[in-house]
């Protein structure tokens, strides 16, 4: 049988709820489909951070190392400021591991669930090929003459050939496996960012070359996010920067029907890769078991899909739709008609 190590973090809000329900489908997943997961739980986040001032120590990192996947909840507490836990934690995460993708699908499961109109199932289905260690998010810049009149801030997009290529070939390749439009967007703002985007658009043109069977496409962010609300059916798969990437998957969220649906994978192809829903802690339904935690479950979808155990990846992700489109009322916090544990068993249910 089948062994995976996965490290559990549940993290803040409710982040811890969410996963218990993820970690139950788990459970009911690997009997089902006879494979073994063996979880250890990481006391991360706010609450130790306030205790102790540790974020993420380096020997937890380093034993992070051991794992096949980490499975997080969230984090994010407003008792802490902003910066400190996402940097020292979240991203450090995806930076340590090299996680140089954030895969983030954009799936619609039930027409009713979509703000926009005459748009169903068909329409909106497609995936944000986000990177995930480079562009603004590096943290390269710099203050000068802070606290001054003349105060000046700097913030650098960092964008290795390297760091693009990777990025846009997992593209490619994503698109091929995927099999659908087979269409690959590059999300960018050449106009202006002329020497990043002029980095991105040679590497995507270059290696879209070795890729004949795939259509290479391009669009500015700001058109991106005008198609995603007026013909999401264009989009297949879409490749961007860290930064855009960020900023158009909350968007895609909200398409696919809000963030009580939409999940990520942080994903190194030959290392630890980490799951998450990509909604925040929500701390104002902490502990009230009204939370969705679908986003949560299609996580752990995903990271069965990015360990090879693809049929109960696909069953997970058929359940899911089962219950929402039979069950749920919304996938909204306190209005989907049960409780974050009642959705939890209605989709061990279906499995
Ligand atoms: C996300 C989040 C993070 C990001 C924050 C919490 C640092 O918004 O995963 O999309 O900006 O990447
Ligand atoms: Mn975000």
């Amino acid at each position: 049988m089948k062994e995976y190590k996965i490290a559990v973090i549940g993290g803040d809000g409710t982040g811890p709820e969410v996963v218990r329900q993820g970690l139950k489908v788990l459970g009911a997943a690997s009997s089902k489909f006879s494979f073994k997961c063996n979880t250890v739980n990481y006391d991360l986040g706010a609450e130790r951070f306030l205790r102790s001032g540790e974020v993420l120590p380096d020997s937890v990192l380093e034993e992070l190392r051991g794992f096949n996947s980490i499975y997080l909840g969230a984090i994010g507490d407003p008792r802490v400021k902003p910066g400190i836990l996402e940097k020292g934690l979240l991203l450090r995460i995806r930076f340590e591991f090299d996680q140089y993708i954030n895969l983030r699908p954009v799936v619609l499961y039930d027409k009713k669930y979509c703000p926009l109109k005459d748009k169903s199932e068909e329409d909106v289905d497609f995936t944000v090929v986000r990177e995930n260690t480079e562009g603004l998010y590096c943290g390269a810049g710099r203050f000068l003459r802070k606290d001054t009149q003349e105060e000046v801030a700097v913030q650098e997009s960092i964008n290795s050939y390297k760091g693009v290529e990777r990025c846009v070939r997992f593209a490619f390749e994503y698109a091929r496996k995927r099999n659908k439009k087979k269409c690959v967007t590059l999300c960018g703002k050449t106009n202006v960012l002329t020497y990043a985007f002029d980095l991105w658009e040679r590497v995507f043109y270059k290696v879209a070359q070795e890729y004949p069977d795939i259509k290479a496409e391009y669009a500015h962010v700001d058109a991106t996010c005008m198609w995603m609300v007026k013909n999401p059916e264009w989009f297949d798969v879409i490749v961007t920067d860290n930064m855009f990437g960020d900023i158009i998957t909350d968007l895609g969220a909200m398409v696919q029907g809000g963030m009580g649906i939409a999940a990520g994978g942080n994903i190194n192809p030959q290392g630890t890769s980490m799951f998450e829903p990509i909604g925040g802690s929500a701390p104002k339904y902490t502990g009230k078991n009204v939370i969705n935690p679908l986003a949560a479950i299609c996580a752990l979808g995903m990271m069965l899909s990015y360990m090879g155990e693809e049929k109960a990846a696909a069953a997970v992700e058929d359940s899911v739709k089962k219950v929402v489109r039979k069950k749920l009322h919304s996938l909204s916090a306190g209005k989907m008609g049960y409780s974050t544990q009642e959705v939890g068993d209605l989709v061990v249910k279906h499995l």
